[in-house]
């Protein structure tokens, strides 16, 4: 980045985690243009730090809409926070295909949305940083969260091939992998509809009760914001940055090193599932 001022688009920053990294990088004296579904209801006073503009990551034409707005303004958009998400939660067998389809176009889709519609102006600058917040369940499958996994995972996927088309145009980009921060994240989850009536209830309680705990004992946002920070600000980005308690990111790397049935144990125990 030169020295004009950055300007940095953060998706989903009406609360949370989205909310801290656009709150600080406005601090750190970026340009920073926030998103929300519906601005007017934010009652925090973002016009402090950073405008909040309207922006649906599961439309098209929203995303659009928002990324030429800026564009007119600024002129270019240096830096791209993909942030926007939501969890879904309920086994498998029990979510519908509507359910699915929801996790999947807002966390996957919606993110695809919005890097398709930077990419093409950082291509032409030849300078551009692209940070996708993916998850601890982008590199595990969670228990009763398997779309939630899904939708991370593909991130994952996505991103490792977009590196190698974006390199020769000097356009960077990374992913996030936090693992249990405070937020509005477990107050927003869904549940699907058949999860009450399940099969499955018993375990999907005992699963999902050491999940919610563990939110909420979660970190504070901010450890993300400033990660976020470090990244727009260092020369060569790697493919992924694990952040959060260090028992969490102590199971990323176990997942890699010991064998698969191995994990499933320890990950069983720890969900209180048989
Ligand atoms: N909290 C955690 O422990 C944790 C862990 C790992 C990964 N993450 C990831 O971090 C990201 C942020 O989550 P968070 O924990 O900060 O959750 P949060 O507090 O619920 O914030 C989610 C943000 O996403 C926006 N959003 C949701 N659906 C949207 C849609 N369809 N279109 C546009 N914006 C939408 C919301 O904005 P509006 O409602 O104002 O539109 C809100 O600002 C997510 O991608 C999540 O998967 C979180």
């Amino acid at each position: 980045m030169d020295h004009r001022t950055p300007v940095v688009i953060v998706t989903g920053a009406s609360s949370g985690i989205g909310n801290a990294c656009a709150t600080h990088l406005a601090k750190r004296g970026y340009k920073v243009y926030g998103t929300s579904r519906n601005p007017a209801a934010y009652t925090k006073k973002a016009d402090e730090f950073f405008e909040l503009i309207q922006l649906e990551v599961t439309d098209s034409a929203s995303v659009e809409k928002a990324v030429a707005e800026i564009l007119a303004k600024e002129g270019r958009i240096d830096a791209l926070v993909c942030n926007a998400g939501m969890g879904i939660a309920g086994s498998v067998e029990d979510s519908s295909l509507e359910e699915i389809r929801l996790q999947l176009e807002t966390n996957f889709l919606g993110a695809l949305r919005c890097v398709k519609a930077v990419l093409p102006g950082m291509r032409e600058a030849k300078s551009g940083r692209v940070i996708l917040l993916s998850s601890i369940a982008g590199t595990m499958g969670m228990p009763f969260q398997a779309f939630y996994s899904a939708s991370k995972f593909a991130l994952e996927g996505m991103l490792e091939s977009l590196r190698y088309e974006i390199r020769p145009f000097k356009v960077q980009a990374c992913l996030i992998e936090p693992g249990d921060f405070r937020t509005g994240f477990t107050a927003a989850r869904r549940e699907v509809a058949a999860a009450a009536t399940s099969p499955y209830k018993k375990y999907y309680d005992a699963a999902m009760g050491v999940q919610v705990r563990d939110e909420n004992a979660g970190h504070d946002p901010l450890e993300v914001a400033k990660l976020v920070a470090r990244l727009l600000e260092k020369r060569g980005l790697k493919i992924r940055y694990t952040v959060g308690p260090g028992f969490e990111r102590f199971a990323v790397i176990l997942k890699r090193i010991i064998p698969g049935r191995a994990f499933e144990f320890v990950y069983r125990k720890y969900y209180k599932l048989p």
